[in-house]
C-alpha cells in the first residue's frame, strides 16, 4: 500500500531538487540605443512605461532638446520561418506583443500571413501604459531567442494592430515583452505571460536577472549591447558582494516597501506611508525614478538646497524634464549633486539602502549643439534629470536598476540588489553603495493599503438595505406565524373553515380587541 505513495514521494522530491540543481540559465543580451548620438529619439518625448490605470498622457514637445533612447531591448525570432523583431523588456507590465501591422515609428513588423505556425484566437486585448497604449488581437506563436541557441518555446502573444503613442520613432523595438506577473496582465490573468510559458517549457527555475549598464557603457560605440537579462537564475559574472534581498509584498507588479528615502544622507522625513502611496515597483520599462508627488517635491528642494552650481544656475524647466543641462565636455560637475538614497524593508525589522549617485539620476543624451558648428561650444556633455513625479506609485525605474545587478526571484518571492559589473564603472567614476541590514521596527507598517471603499461602502450600503427589509418584513412574520396559531387552534376545534380566515389583517384586528 505504501509503495506508490513513497514512489509518488520521491518523484516529486526528485523533481524539486531537479529543478534547484540541474536547472540551467540563460543570458540574453540586452541592447541600448546610444542616446548621445541618436537623433531620432530626440523627437520622442519624456515617456514612462508601465500598466496603469492613468491611460496615456498627452506629452509635449515643445522645449524638448533631447531625450534618452528609452529601454532596454532583445532580439527575439518570431514564427516559421522565423522573422526577427526587438522587444522592449519590461518588469511593469506582463503582456509579450509585438507590432504586427505598419506603423509610422517602425520599421519592421511581424507578418502573421507569412508564418505556418501562427494561430490567432481572434480574442482583442487592449493594454493602456502610464504613456501610450496598443490594440492587437490575441495569438500563439514559435518564439525564440536569437543569442541563445536551441531555445524555442510556443507562446501566447498579442499582435498589435494599432497603438497611440506606443512605439517611438528611431527606438530600434517593435514590440513589448512584459514579465511581471499574471496578476495584471491583459485582458485578465487567465492568460500565461511569456516568462511563466519560458519556465514550465524550459524546465528553469522562475527567476531571472538583469545587468543594466546604461549609455555610459556604450563607449566602445560598435556594439549596442548595454546589459545581460539571465533567465533561470543569476550570473555571478554580473555582479560583485552580497545581494540583499527584499520580499516581494504582493505579487502583480514587482513590489516592494520602501521605509526612507534621503537626500545626501538626510532623511526626507516624511511618513514612510507616504514614500509608498499607492505602491512601489521595481520597473525595467520606466526609464525615471518616480516618487509620489509630495515626496518628490520634498526630494526636489533638498537637492536644490544641496546642489552647489553658483556660477551656473540651473534652469526651472532642467527640474521639470523639459530642458536640457550642459557643460563642456569632460567637466560635468558631478560632486555639485547629491546623492540619493532609498531604503527598502529586508523583513519586518531591517532595512537595506541603495545609494544613487548624480551619474543615475542626471541621464546622458545628445545636445543639438554638438553638431552646431556655429556654437561657442562645439562639444557639451548633455543630460536630463530623470526624478519625476508620479500619480500612481513609486516607480524604482532604469535610473535605480541601472546601479545594481537585479535579480527577481519569483520561487522565494523576493527581489534582491546587488553592485553590478558593468564595464563602464571605473571610466565613469559610478560608485553606488548598497548597505544593510539595518535594524528597523515595524518596516511592513510604511505598505500603503489600500482603503477598500468602493467595496465596504457597497458592503455598508447592502447590511443597512438588509436591515430595512428584516424591520419591515418583522410585523408580516408575526402575523404569519399568529395566523399559524391561530389555523392550529382553529383545527383543533375542527369546525371552522381555514378559508373564512385567510386575511391577516382581520385576525390582526381579532386580537387586537380582545386585548
Ligand atoms: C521618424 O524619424 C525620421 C527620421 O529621423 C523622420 O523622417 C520621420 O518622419 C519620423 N516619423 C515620425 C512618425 O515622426
Ligand atoms: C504579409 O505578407 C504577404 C505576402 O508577402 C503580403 O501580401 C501582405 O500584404 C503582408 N501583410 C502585411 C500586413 O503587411
Ligand atoms: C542545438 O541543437 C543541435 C541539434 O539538435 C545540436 O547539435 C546542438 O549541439 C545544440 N546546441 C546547444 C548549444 O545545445
Ligand atoms: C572596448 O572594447 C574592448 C574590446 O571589447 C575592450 O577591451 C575595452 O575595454 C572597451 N573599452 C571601453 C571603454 O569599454
Ligand atoms: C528580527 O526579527 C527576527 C524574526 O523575525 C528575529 O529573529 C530577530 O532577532 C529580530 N532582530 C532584532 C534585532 O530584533
Amino acid at each position: 500500500m505504501a509503495t506508490p505513495y513513497l514512489q509518488l514521494l520521491l518523484c516529486i522530491s526528485a523533481s524539486v531538487i531537479c529543478r534547484y540543481v540541474g536547472a540551467a540559465t540563460y543570458a540574453v543580451p540586452l541592447y541600448k540605443l546610444d542616446t548621445r548620438i541618436n537623433k531620432a529619439v530626440q523627437e520622442a518625448s519624456l515617456r514612462t512605461r508601465s500598466s496603469s490605470d492613468e491611460g496615456w498622457l498627452p506629452y509635449n514637445r515643445g522645449n524638448l532638446r533631447g531625450q534618452p533612447g528609452e529601454g532596454y531591448y532583445v532580439e527575439m525570432a518570431i514564427g516559421t520561418p522565423q522573422q526577427k523583431l526587438n522587444v522592449l523588456v519590461d518588469t511593469g507590465s506582463s503582456n509579450f506583443a509585438v507590432a504586427a501591422a505598419p506603423d509610422p515609428s517602425i520599421t519592421t513588423y511581424f507578418n502573421r500571413s507569412l508564418s505556418s505556425t501562427y494561430t490567432g484566437y481572434w480574442a482583442e486585448v487592449n493594454v493602456p501604459y502610464t504613456q501610450g497604449s496598443w490594440d492587437g488581437v490575441l495569438g500563439k506563436e514559435v518564439v525564440s531567442l536569437t543569442s541563445v541557441p536551441n531555445v524555442t518555446i510556443k507562446t501566447s502573444l498579442a499582435f498589435i494592430t494599432q497603438s497611440e503613442y506606443f512605439f517611438m520613432n528611431g527606438s530600434e523595438w517593435q514590440g513589448i515583452l512584459g514579465l511581471a506577473y499574471a496578476e495584471i496582465a491583459r485582458p485578465d490573468s487567465s492568460l500565461t505571460p511569456f516568462f511563466d510559458a519560458f519556465v514550465d517549457q524550459m524546465n528553469i527555475n522562475s527567476v531571472f536577472s538583469m545587468q543594466l549598464c546604461g549609455t555610459m557603457a556604450l563607449l566602445n560605440g560598435s556594439s549596442r549591447m548595454s546589459g545581460s537579462l539571465v533567465l533561470g537564475g543569476v550570473d555571478e559574472q554580473l555582479y560583485e558582494g552580497d545581494i540583499y534581498f527584499v520580499p516581494i509584498y504582493k505579487e502583480w507588479y514587482y513590489e516592494v516597501v520602501t521605509t526612507d528615502i534621503s537626500v545626501n544622507g538626510r532623511s526626507v522625513n516624511m511618513d514612510c506611508k507616504e514614500y509608498n502611496f499607492d505602491k512601489t515597483i521595481v520597473d525595467s520599462g520606466t526609464t525615471n525614478l518616480r516618487l509620489p508627488k509630495k515626496v518628490f517635491k520634498q526630494v526636489l528642494d533638498m537637492i536644490r538646497q544641496d546642489n552647489n552650481l553658483e556660477d551656473q544656475p540651473v534652469p526651472e524647466m532642467f527640474w521639470t524634464g523639459d530642458n536640457l543641462l550642459c557643460w563642456p565636455k569632460d567637466n560635468t560637475p558631478w560632486s555639485s549633486f547629491p546623492s540619493i538614497e532609498i531604503t527598502l524593508a529586508m523583513s519586518s525589522n531591517s532595512t537595506v539602502t541603495l545609494m544613487l549617485t548624480p551619474h543615475q539620476y542626471l541621464r546622458p543624451v545628445s545636445s543639438e549643439e554638438e553638431t552646431d558648428s556655429s556654437t561657442m561650444l562645439p562639444f557639451q556633455d548633455c543630460y536630463k534629470f530623470a526624478l519625476s513625479p508620479s500619480e500612481s506609485g513609486a516607480v524604482l525605474g532604469a535610473v535605480v536598476m541601472e546601479a545594481f545587478y537585479v535579480v527577481f526571484d519569483r520561487e522565494q518571492k523576493r527581489v534582491g540588489f546587488a553592485v553590478n559589473t558593468c564595464p563602464n564603472k571605473a571610466v565613469a567614476g559610478l560608485h553606488p553603495q548598497i548597505t544593510g541590514p539595518h535594524f528597523r521596527e515595524n518596516t511592513m507598517d510604511c505598505a500603503y493599503v489600500k482603503p477598500e471603499n468602493h467595496q465596504s461602502t457597497l458592503l455598508t450600503v447592502a447590511y443597512v438595505m438588509a436591515g430595512i427589509c428584516a424591520f419591515c418584513l418583522f410585523p408580516i412574520v408575526i402575523i404569519f406565524i399568529y395566523w399559524q396559531i391561530k389555523r392550529c387552534q382553529n383545527e383543533e376545534g375542527g369546525t371552522e373553515d381555514i378559508n373564512n380566515t385567510t386575511d391577516v389583517r382581520e385576525l390582526l384586528k381579532d386580537e387586537s380587541t380582545d386585548r
